[in-house]
Parts: C-alpha cells; structure tokens; sequence
C-alpha cells in the first residue's frame, strides 16, 4: 500500500463507514483492511483514527496484539508453523528452524521476493498430526525436517 493512492485512502474510509453504527467497531473495521490489503501500516491506522476517534495507540495495541493483524506486507505464501505444545513435542522447532535456514529468514520476516512470510503459531487444532504446518490454508500433517526443502521447492516451481 506504500504512499497509499487516493482510491485506497477512499476504501478504508468507506470501510470505517461501513460500520459507523456499531459500538466497538474496530475489529470489523480492521478485519476488513486486512482482508483487503493484507496488511494494516500505521498510515492507515491514522485514517481509521480519524474516522473513528479512537486513538492510534490504542489501534496500534490490537493491531501488534492479535496474530492474524499484520504491520507489514505478508508474502504470497504464508508458511504458519504449529509450535503448539503437541507440536513441539513432535520437533516443531526442528521444523520451523528448517524453513527458516532455507528460506533465510526469522519467523514473522517475509522473504525479499514477496512470496513466502514465516509464523509461528499457537495451537491450530490439528494436534492429532502434529507437528503442523498450514501454508495458505493447507494443513501439512506430521511435517518432518526432511520434507521441508520439496514443500518449498512446490511453491517456488508453481511461480
Ligand atoms: S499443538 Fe499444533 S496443532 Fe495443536
């Protein structure tokens, strides 16, 4: 969204409209910026301050609070790591710390060619699988360190 353009300055003020009337309107509001850009900067959480009142620090809080907010652009695939406790138990760690070496970079960093971010997340209610891994909503079961390197290697051949 970098220097957003008119036209998106025009849609996150009609998102704040779109839910004026609500008594805690923010996470709607939010919800739908994420959705449609992927990503929440500060420059837009001043334009939902503005329309909404609310103050940007308290914008700012929920936005770094809740995991599927993000201040900045996620990849194209966004490869989540279960590091949940039947997880962990199960080599998460090892697993995540794969993606991370090949893909050189550190849990919540996005690769620089745009097309994978890595998270680490809590619990996904797969732990009958564990270790899981969900990359753009496709849950990996039973993810072993040697799988790693082929998973990356489909997304990157399906470019
Ligand atoms: S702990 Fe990973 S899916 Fe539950």
């Amino acid at each position: 969204m970098g220097g957003l353009t008119d036209a998106a300055v025009k849609q996150i003020n009609e998102i704040c409209e779109r839910y004026k009337d609500e008594k805690t309107p923010l996470m709607m509001i939010l919800s739908d910026i994420q959705n449609e850009y992927g990503y929440i900067p500060l420059e837009v959480q001043e334009i939902v301050s503005r329309n909404t009142g609310i103050s940007v620090a308290e914008i700012y809080g929920v936005v770094t609070f809740y995991s599927f907010f993000s201040l900045t652009p996620k990849g194209k695939y966004v490869i989540g790591c279960c590091l949940g406790t039947a997880c962990y138990v199960k080599g998460a760690q090892n697993v995540i710390d794969k993606f991370s070496e090949i893909l050189k970079i550190k849990p919540g960093e996005t690769t620089e060619d745009g097309l994978f971010t890595l998270d680490a997340l809590r619990c996904i209610g797969a732990c009958g699988i564990a270790p899981a891994v969900s990359i753009n909503g496709t849950v990996y079961p039973k993810m072993s360190v040697s799988q790693v390197p082929e998973v990356i290697e489909h997304y990157k051949a399906a470019e």
